[in-house]
């Protein structure tokens, strides 16, 4: 090894040996006859000085290098001087009295500094993506995502799970999204298609009888890119035989709850992991996704609603829609009429931006016999107010904001609502976890273009046992045995109990429209394994970018892929897509139109 110690090691009960270290200037102080280089590693930094009077050679070469350059140091280890110490830095006891100095390597002006944390264009972030994972936060994004991988490694090894590796060339998957293709050299014309998931062969693992399957998988999806999507991103990918949806659920929340407790510096507030009906987390949160670090819960209000005498929301009710109002504890306390007013403003624009007419606001009276105050105060007589203030549990310097529409507009505002105002109100703790699972999905959602129904999850979820029967009489009841992990906000995992009877595989197929033919081109294997012998068996997904996304506390699970795709799904780094040569082309049997 060119290094003794690295730089994050070294302490006050070091002092005196003689150490030898290496790694890159993190900054370098020149004060004349003495030189001070932080010196850093993936360990961290310590600090190394460079005396003239002692060290002279050393020195010359420490006159010459600058940030980034890659030296080895040799010297001494002792306390700094009294009062001198950094309690900020691990290392900060001691200094190295350099006596020997190597540049290993010169470095170029880095495009930006690496010991900062600014923030940055992410366009060149990416572009020079080695010297973006040198800082010091995207090193500890990285190796925390180490950490988790490991932790569940051995967790599900302990669990006798068996780890599988599945192919990347493959067929079409069902998760729904558009597939990565791959033409092929030796059969013209045809294409294998990347993974979106490895959701059919993790089910033939089990009719092959491995009973307790896993896999850090890469899945591939051509679909918009947002802050928690990439076209590849990495699943914890398993499935187990012989279980019902508890035993998955228990397995995860026993995993989850170890990660964030062991691995992570983070703070888990939902024990046991709460439990929400599909149906339940729209109306309370407009989403299947809900934050649940805070409870701000939105209220079906229709009946007093429609009782005060304001015409949008009689006529609302009348239409057959909801009435929903959100209370904020404390939202108006010690807030003037126009600090409100503006409040309200821009709360409307959010609300108008999801497709809303308006967002209606109350507060109590301040005193008593005072009177509320807010856009619909004047629509509501003293006695209703009241009720109203009852029935949602409102004190003095509460605000409450209200919609109403169509069920897909009123979800769409509770939710973007709910999430601004805990900004606002700094409710989201970043130090905070929360899982939920969210249980009791309707099995299908009605496809008004093509006039049939699409699976909600993916063609293999089985029915609840109890709701078999719908599927002939009322499919759009039928509720799937599908449970996904929310966090924090996102949807960090998803799965289900899968069908592992043909006839109940082929009803679905028929529901959702995919001939029988069709069906047998695209998973004849499956419905073909299916027949020798297959258990019951079940398994869940969770993403890995997402969880450690949340662990770290980024906002953007590029933060935690070391070599991530840009908003256009492109490489800024290596510049891919590129085009390719004429004759990689023609070997492929593909000729491109005059457009590409
Ligand atoms: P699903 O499609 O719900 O289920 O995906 C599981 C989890 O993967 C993560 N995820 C993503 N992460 C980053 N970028 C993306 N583009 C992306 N898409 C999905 C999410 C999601 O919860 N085969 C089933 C699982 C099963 O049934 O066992 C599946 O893939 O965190
Ligand atoms: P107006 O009588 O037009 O001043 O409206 C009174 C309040 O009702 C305003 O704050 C509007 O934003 C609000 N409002 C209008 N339409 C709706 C709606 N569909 N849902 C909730 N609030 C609404």
């Amino acid at each position: 090894m060119l290094k003794t110690h690295t730089c994050g090691e070294l302490r006050a009960e070091h002092a005196g040996q003689t150490v030898t270290l290496a790694g890159w200037v993190n900054r370098r102080r020149d004060q004349g006859g003495l030189i001070f280089i932080d010196l850093r590693d993936r360990w961290g930094i310590t600090q190394v000085t460079i005396d003239q009077a002692t060290a002279p050679d050393a020195h010359a070469i420490a006159d010459q290098v600058r940030s980034e350059y890659v030296i080895q140091v040799t010297g001494t280890v002792r306390l700094r001087p009294a009062g001198m110490e950094n309690p900020a830095m691990d290392t900060g006891e001691i200094e190295v009295e350099a006596s020997a100095m190597v540049i290993l390597n010169p470095a170029k002006t880095t495009p930006f500094l690496i010991y900062s944390d600014d923030k940055l264009d992410e366009a060149l972030r990416l572009k020079y993506r080695y010297l973006d994972l040198r800082r010091q936060r995207m090193q500890r994004n990285i190796i925390l995502r180490h950490r988790v991988v490991k932790y569940i490694r051995d967790f599900l090894d302990r669990k006798g799970f068996v780890e599988i590796e599945t192919p990347i060339l493959f067929k079409t998957t069902p998760e729904g999204a558009r597939d990565y293709l791959v033409p092929s050299r030796v059969h013209p014309g045809q294409f294998y298609a990347l993974p979106q998931s490895p959701q059919q062969l993790k089910q033939l693992l089990m009719v092959a009888g491995y009973e307790r399957y896993f896999q850090i998988a890469r899945c591939f999806r051509d679909e918009d890119q947002r802050g928690d999507r990439q076209p590849e991103f990495t699943q914890l990918d398993l499935e187990m035989s012989f279980v019902e949806r508890e035993d998955i659920m228990a397995l995860i929340e026993e995993m989850m709850t170890g990660i964030v407790e062991q691995v992570s510096d983070r703070q888990l507030v939902t024990k046991p992991f709460p439990r929400i009906k599909h149906h339940d987390a729209l109306e309370k949160y407009g989403s299947d996704k809900p934050d649940l670090r805070y409870n701000l819960e939105w209220v079906d209000v229709s009946a007093l609603a429609a009782a005060s005498s304001f015409g949008v929301f009689q006529e609302s009710v009348r239409a057959g829609n909801k009435v929903k109002a959100m209370r904020i504890p404390g939202g108006a306390a010690g807030q003037s009429n126009s600090q409100l007013k503006k409040l309200h403003q821009e709360l409307e624009a959010l609300a108008r931006d999801k497709g809303a007419k308006g967002l209606a606001w109350l507060t109590p009276a301040e005193d008593p016999g005072g009177e509320p105050r807010g856009s619909i105060a004047r629509f509501f007589s003293p006695e209703q107010a009241a009720a109203l203030f009852a029935q949602l549990g409102a004190a003095p310097g509460d605000l409450i904001l209200f919609v109403t529409d169509t069920p897909a507009i009123v979800y769409a505002v509770q939710d973007a609502i709910r999430r601004d105002v805990a900004e606002r109100m700094g409710l989201a703790d970043p130090r905070q976890i929360a899982f939920g699972w969210i249980i009791d999905f309707p099995l299908f959602e009605w496809n008004a273009e093509e006039n049939r129904w699409d699976p909600s999850h993916h063609l293999f979820t089985a029915p609840m046992p109890e709701d078999l029967p719908l599927l002939d009489t009322d499919p759009g009841r039928a509720r799937g045995q599908q449970y996904d992990l929310c966090c924090n906000g996102y949807e960090v995992a998803g799965g289900s109990i899968r069908i592992h009877r043909r006839e109940v595989q082929e009803k679905i197929f028929g529901l959702i429209g995919l001939d029988l033919a069709v069906a047998r081109e695209r998973f004849g294997h499956m419905l073909e394994a299916f027949e020798y012998g297959t258990p019951p068996h079940g398994g869940i997904a969770p993403g890995i970018d997402r969880l450690v996304m949340l662990l770290a506390g980024e906002a953007n699970i590029r933060e935690v892929m070391a070599f991530p795709k840009s908003q256009q799904a492109a490489d800024l780094m290596a510049g891919a897509p590129s085009p390719v040569e004429p004759k990689q082309l023609e070997e492929l049997h593909i000729s491109l139109l005059n457009n590409a």
